[in-house]
């Protein structure tokens, strides 16, 4: 078995790696003066299980080229076994058409990732879990929400309301609300009027002197979060925290997420956040144990 990692997120890569006791084998990435990337794996690789750890996160075309361009070398270098494993799917909202003559971009990529060579998928926390069924080839799908809730299941909070930020995230927070001993269950009815901008209307459920924990797969802008959450403490809600695996942070984020609206921002390192970097209620939870089991 061989550990590579892609330029995505190489502190997860390397605390896989150690979870493993795996070294990251060698392999060079650069660029060229017109940005096109070049990759060679520097051992022989014939006949080996190869593992790839590349989230495809901001920027994303970047990085998901530099899977591409990783899967095509180890096929081409004769790898037995090429596993893509990617904490984080890029293009994963663009799941379905929503509106005539769009790509569904989600599975644009599947093609890409499979046509390129890789013969088995490890993702986490897809968008949504039909992605699953975008592969023409084994694609594992784990969530990384168990290392979320067991943190807050250790804090013990009281009164708590598990809130899913949009109709969309229902099932996500029902299933989180199980696993924190079957809290009650509030929905934020969400209208958005285009891309990254969210408009919040009106809380289904009870969240007046609670403790609100909301919970969704992504934190991008955080405009969708930062909205609910205003609400929640518009309705009552005695203290906010924010749950997410997928740190994006795309900008504005951190202005929102920083703005003392929420007591935590819970989000795990499928991508490549750093909790000293950013704000004081930032808690970053490592996927590395979960993934490496599962690789
Ligand atoms: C929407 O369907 C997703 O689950 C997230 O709620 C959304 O993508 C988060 O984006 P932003 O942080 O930019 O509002």
């Amino acid at each position: 078995l061989r550990l590579f990692a892609g330029s995505a997120n190489l502190p997860l890569a390397q605390e896989i790696s150690r979870y493993l006791g795996i070294e990251l084998g060698p392999m060079v990435r650069k660029n060229f003066a017109d940005g096109e990337v070049y990759v060679q794996v520097q051992e022989s690789i014939r006949g080996c299980d190869v593992y790839l750890i590349q989230p495809t996160c901001r920027p994303v075309n970047d990085h998901l080229t530099e899977l591409l361009i990783m899967i095509d070398a180890c096929r081409r270098a004769s790898a037995r076994q090429i596993t893509a494993v990617m904490p984080y799917y890029g293009y994963a909202r663009a799941d379905r058409k929503t509106a005539g003559r769009e790509s569904i971009t989600a599975k644009l990529v599947a093609n890409l990732i499979v046509q390129s060579g890789a013969d088995r998928v490890i993702a986490m926390d897809l968008h949504s879990a039909q992605i699953q069924g975008y592969f023409d080839i084994p694609c594992d799908h784990v969530y990384g929400s168990p290392v979320l809730f067991d943190y807050l299941n250790e804090k013990k909070l009281p009164d708590l309301v598990v809130v899913s930020p949009d109709v969309g995230g229902v099932a996500r927070a029902r299933a989180f609300a199980k696993k924190l001993n079957d809290a009650p269950l509030a929905i934020i009815d969400k209208r958005r009027q285009s891309h990254n901008v969210a408009e919040v209307m009106n809380v289904i459920g009870d969240v007046s002197g609670k403790t609100a924990v909301l919970v969704d797969d992504m934190i991008d802008t955080a405009g969708t979060i930062y909205e609910a959450a205003k609400l929640l403490r518009k309705e009552g809600a005695r203290q906010v925290y924010a749950c997410a695996t997928h740190a994006i942070f795309s900008p504005p984020a951190i202005e929102r997420l920083s703005s003392g609206v929420f007591e935590e921002v819970i989000v795990t390192n499928s991508t490549p956040v750093r909790q000293e970097n950013y704000f004081a209620q930032l808690r970053v939870l490592s996927v590395a144990d979960l993934l490496g089991e599962t690789i």
